[in-house]
């Protein structure tokens, strides 16, 4: 800390800094924003790793005047990365959790539920919606979208009084006849796993805003690098750090950022009571990571766009879909919305026998759940990801018993391009 910042509040240098940030292009806020200058400490160039569970006082009033007590609320590493992920969104609070699921469950339920301060046991009926049906809260949700938000969403809210109406968000006119006054959330995925599509974030954000609700996007496939929702209305964004902001393949992380306020509930009461913190080293991990990803998006980017055009050529391969085609549906909002296709590709082989044969004959890509990692990931969807859904749920999400998810890393496109071409050829 500066001699001249001595006098100066917690809240008061945190603001200066976010302002000092907020003058900086995107590039330079990945490595300077939530670590320059490193909150109180050392000279040290890089974040140091936190790793402790207290914060200890010589005295009482000392404890009370310092922000730091425990490590499930609070650690200087994580708040070095909370704030740099605040700083790419443009949002004013950002809050790293345990992982990408946990940033969705954290996010939703803090819009969703009421948060409950002290509670007489008589009043409990008065919290489950079930006890009256006339106020039963409802989201609304794209009927395709990772798999584990799924079966968050139509397997287990459920069972907490939450309706969850599925339909198809890219149909703006089902959108709005979906929407009622018991309507609290859109949730909205974009670009969507596995079926890579696109989804209008402002027009459903503007339609849930008219009745006072709330929309919460999952960034994860595009990043901040490629896509900021809360430029575009959104009123919460979540992200996976497992994947593109780390993008390294070593950790597991999610993030949640919007509104301070909100922020600071769901730090003190949702995640202080759920648990679901990210460590320290992870923290530290995905810091490191982070500063190079405005590159690594455009490297990722563009690979995927020359792996998505050989594959299109194949005459094996069925269907590609990639957003940065002029034939994907969505390709028009995606231009308007994204400064960049991102690194995911959807194709489809001819019949079963040839899927099973193709990801056994690659030699380069790598069969492994996942994506946003240096390293191309592919995954047969029925198999993996989507082996959990019912048929008729693989279905009605059109991920059909043919169906690859690639995602392209960072290796030279044509060594990529030479291994798929070596796994077709043999069909
Ligand atoms: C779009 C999306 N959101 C959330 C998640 C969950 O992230 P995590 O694995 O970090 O919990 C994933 C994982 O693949 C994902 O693809």
């Amino acid at each position: 800390m500066d001699q001249k910042d001595k006098n100066k509040t917690k809240g008061q240098i945190d603001k200066e800094l976010q302002q000092k940030w907020e003058k900086l292009h995107f590039d330079t806020r990945l490595i300077s924003a939530g670590e320059d200058p490193y909150p109180e400490t050392s000279h040290s160039l890089r974040t140091p790793l936190y790793a402790t569970k207290s914060y200890v006082y010589s005295s009482l009033s000392e404890l009370l005047e310092n922000n730091y007590y425990y490590s499930r609320t609070e650690n200087p590493t994580l708040y070095a990365l909370d704030k740099k992920l605040a700083s790419l969104h443009g949002g004013e609070a950002g809050l790293s959790v345990a992982s990408g699921m946990a940033a969705v469950h954290l996010s939703c339920m803090s819009v969703l539920q009421e948060r409950v301060e002290r509670i007489r046991p008589r009043k409990i009926k008065n919290l489950y919606p079930q006890t009256n049906p006339d106020v039963i809260p409802n989201m609304i949700i794209h009927k395709n979208q990772y798999t584990g938000s799924f079966r968050l969403f139509t397997k287990i809210y459920p069972q907490m009084g939450i309706e969850v109406k599925r339909i198809d968000l890219t149909d703006l006119k089902r959108v709005k006849s979906a929407i009622d006054e018991h309507t609290e959330l859109i949730f909205i995925e974009t670009p969507a796993n596995p079926t890579v599509d696109i989804i209008d974030i402002k027009s459903c954000s503007d339609l849930i805003h008219e009745i006072g609700g709330k929309s919460i996007v999952d960034n994860t496939w595009a990043s901040p690098a490629l896509q900021k929702p809360l430029e575009l209305e959104a009123d919460i964004v979540v992200e996976s750090l497992t994947k593109y902001i780390n993008g390294h393949g070593d950790c597991l992380g999610g993030a949640i950022i919007g509104p301070k306020n909100h922020l600071r509930d769901i730090r003190y009461y949702w995640l202080e009571t759920q648990g679901a913190v990210l460590s320290s080293f992870n923290a530290w991990l995905i810091l490191r990571g982070a500063r190079t990803l405005g590159m690594r998006m455009e490297r990722h980017s563009s690979n995927a766009l020359r792996v998505a055009k050989y594959l299109e050529s194949n005459e094996k391969v069925q269907e590609v879909v990639y957003p940065g085609f002029e034939s994907h549906s969505g390709h028009q909002i995606a231009k308007s919305q994204m400064s960049g296709f991102g690194g995911m590709i959807g194709f489809e082989l001819s019949t079963v026998e040839e899927c099973n044969q193709f990801i056994e004959l690659l030699n380069q890509i790598k069969v492994g759940v996942s994506l946003g990692d240096t390293t191309s990931l592919i995954e047969y969807t029925s198999l993996m990801t989507g082996i959990d859904l019912a048929s008729w749920e693989r279905r009605s999400m059109r991920i059909s018993d043919t169906h690859f998810r690639l995602s392209v890393g960072l290796e030279n496109p044509q060594d990529l391009i030479n291994d798929l071409h070596q796994a077709l050829d043999q069909l």
